[in-house]
């Protein structure tokens, strides 16, 4: 589960990136966070991960406040960034063993999530491999095994589709599913709003640091009164917004 509340962020204390916003994501669900770019989203989750402290407001993760109890709040969390461009020197499977150490994973539990892991992604034929051998997508693989290792009961994940393959977006999308079913959550950012049609349980929209709006998809719907898809309701939302800024 995750709490935010009255979250303000601004960078050089001018614009505010984040303006205000608040949302709780529940056990048992898979939660979309989708918005343009440079619409606050990554800053976000920065402040979610504890990356980013913020100007203002409260954010907790499985009831441990980010900032004031911060290893208590990362040990329940499994976070994937939308950069994947890590230690490229390293072997994939020394990184995982690097992570494992970290979060003080036992190390008969360790091999056995990273064989299952990498078997399910199809990397486990490359694990003795350089990172920097991989491909983008493999290193988005790898990242997301690295944030799984310590079956965290929160996953947080910026952009996790952006370069992977039909096969890899299938399977990780299963895993979500099958988490969050499990009574755990999700938090995900994402442009692909077909993927967040299909996989969320809810969704917010974020524009200008602002959230647009909260809900279930079939919640959207009743709000435009339409039977449109996502991708064009969110058009319309972010269009809308985009109106309003522009009027003088
Ligand atoms: N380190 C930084 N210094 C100054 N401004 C920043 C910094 N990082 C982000 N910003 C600004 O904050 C705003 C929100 O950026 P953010 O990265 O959170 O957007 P995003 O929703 O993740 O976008 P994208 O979809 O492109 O990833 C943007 O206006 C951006 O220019
Ligand atoms: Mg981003």
């Amino acid at each position: 589960m995750i709490t935010i509340r009255q979250v303000s962020k601004s960078y050089n204390g001018k614009i505010k990136a984040v303006d205000n916003i608040g949302l709780t994501v529940e056990n048992g669900e898979i939660f979309g966070f989708l918005g343009p770019n440079g619409a606050g989203k990554t800053t976000t989750i920065k402040m979610i991960t504890g990356i980013l402290s913020p100007d203002s407001g409260e954010i907790q993760v499985n009831g441990h406040d980010i900032v004031r109890q911060p290893l208590q709040a990362k040990r329940s969390f499994g976070f994937v960034p939308d950069d994947p461009n890590v230690f490229p020197r390293l072997k994939a499977i020394e990184y995982l063993r690097f992570i494992g150490d970290i979060y003080q994973v036992p190390t008969s539990e360790r091999t056995e999530r990273i064989s299952r892991l990498s078997a399910r992604f199809g990397l486990a034929d490359a694990l003795a491999d350089r990172i920097q051998s991989y491909s983008h997508g493999m290193r988005q693989k790898l990242m997301i095994i690295g944030a799984l290792l310590h079956n965290p009961d929160v996953w947080i994940l910026d952009e996790p589709m952006t370069g992977l393959d039909p096969r890899s977006s299938f399977v990780l999308k299963e895993m979500m599913r099958e988490h969050a079913d499990a009574g755990k959550s999700v938090f995900f950012s994402t442009h692909v709003l077909d993927v967040a049609e299909k996989v969320c349980d809810r969704v917010a929209v974020i524009d200008r640091g602002r959230i647009l709006f909260c809900g279930t998809i079939n919640q959207m719907r009743e709000h435009f009164r339409s039977e449109s898809s996502l991708e064009s309701m969110f058009l319309e939302l972010v269009g809308e917004a985009g109106e309003e800024a522009a009027q003088p």
